[in-house]
């Protein structure tokens, strides 16, 4: 008779090999539990749609034909599905009610079977994942924060494509001449003549001098990045003859209100960064007249709450960055922080 060899060591590697089946046997929704949907649900659940020459709207107002209106919910603005909770899903707690119920579903057709129940049951206990299914999208609402960027992107597309018409590339002696005078030049995108300028590779040599050299280019220029050069307010007379410039970068520099005062002639303007200069609100009085602006950094000047507060009252539209609230760590706090908590330790 031969012995079977049932060994620790192969009991061991037996229960190691079940494990990991059962442990990662999730309900997957697209082939579990949409099929039941499909069938117990959509038919009053769905999307409005035409049927028979009649608009069908979804019972309740509740779609349960796409993940994101699923987890929105329906009339009684309860989610249908809270993932991890069963007891707040709505869409579960409707299957156990008594048959005689207004609200047990379906109301017609078949009942959901207790092993479909017991699936949706799982499939919400381990997290209501839908498996990158997502349904049908018509109806999504638009999330405000993407619609924005999106609608800047478009802003921004038909803005240099309107920039770029009918604009000759510049010249290479131009481009050599403004290269000779310590600027970096690149192309502000694939083939087009418009282009972004910085001193990144010697700020301090970057005077208003080089400025000057650099009106050579200036039909193309759209992007001027002076940041921490020693340009000054006589610079800032050269950069207003760039008719194209849509973002003028003069962080840390010497330009003063007077400086400033020019920028007006700009008439493309969307984008100015101040930080770190000795600007007042006579600044932010010129910005207000420049309707183009959308973005103005303002931190670490000498503007004040109200100037700041006029300012967004004349460009609703820009976002204006002023006092930049840093998380300082503990024991670094504000000071009316740190007073407020020396009153509560008391
Ligand atoms: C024959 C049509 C029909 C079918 C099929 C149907 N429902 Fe409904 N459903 C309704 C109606 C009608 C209401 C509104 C009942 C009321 O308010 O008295 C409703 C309401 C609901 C609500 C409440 C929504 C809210 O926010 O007020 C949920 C949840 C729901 N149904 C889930 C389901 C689920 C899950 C299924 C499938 C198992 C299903 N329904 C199948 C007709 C249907």
């Amino acid at each position: 008779m031969t012995k079977l060899p049932i060994t620790r060591r192969s009991i061991v590697l037996w229960v190691a090999a079940t494990l990991p089946v059962t442990l990662s046997a999730k309900v997957e929704f697209k082939s579990e539990i949409l099929p039941i949907l499909e069938t117990k649900c959509l038919k009053c659940h769905s999307a409005p749609h035409e049927e028979a020459g009649k608009l069908v709207k979804p019972k309740a107002e509740l779609r349960l034909d796409a993940a994101w209106a699923i987890l929105k919910g329906g009339e009684s603005k309860r989610p249908a599905l809270v993932p991890k909770d069963v007891a707040k899903s709505y869409l579960y707690e409707v299957l156990t009610l008594p048959k005689d119920d207004d609200m047990f579903m379906p109301p017609k057709g078949d009942p959901v079977t207790a092993d479909e129940m017991a699936k949706i049951k799982t499939w919400i206990e381990e997290g209501g994942d839908f498996g990158g299914w997502e349904g049908n999208v018509a109806g999504k609402p638009v999330d405000p924060a993407a619609a924005k960027v999106v609608q800047k992107e478009r802003e921004h597309d038909v803005l240099y494509k309107a920039l770029a018409e009918g604009l000759q590339p510049a010249s290479t002696e131009a481009l050599k001449k403004a290269k000779d005078a310590g600027a970096q030049v690149s192309p502000l995108m694939v083939n087009s003549p418009l282009l972004r300028v910085d001193f990144l590779t010697g700020v301090s040599r970057c005077d208003d001098a080089s400025i000057q050299n650099l009106l050579v280019l200036k039909e193309n220029v759209v992007h001027l990045d002076l940041a921490r050069t020693a340009v000054t307010d006589a610079g800032l007379k050269a950069v207003v003859q760039f008719p194209r410039l849509t973002r003028l970068d003069l962080r840390k520099t010497k330009v003063t209100d007077k400086g400033v005062e020019q920028l007006s002639a700009l008439k493309h303007l969307t984008y100015v960064n101040l930080y770190g200069t000795e600007v007042t609100d006579a600044s932010l009085a010129t910005l207000a007249g420049i309707k183009t602006l959308r973005n103005i950094y303002l931190w670490e000047t000498k503007a004040t709450d109200a100037g700041v507060a006029k300012l967004k009252a004349a460009l609703p539209q820009a976002e204006i960055v002023h006092n930049v609230v840093i998380a300082a760590p503990e024991g670094a706090a504000q000071e009316d922080n740190q007073g407020k908590r020396k009153k509560n330790n008391k």
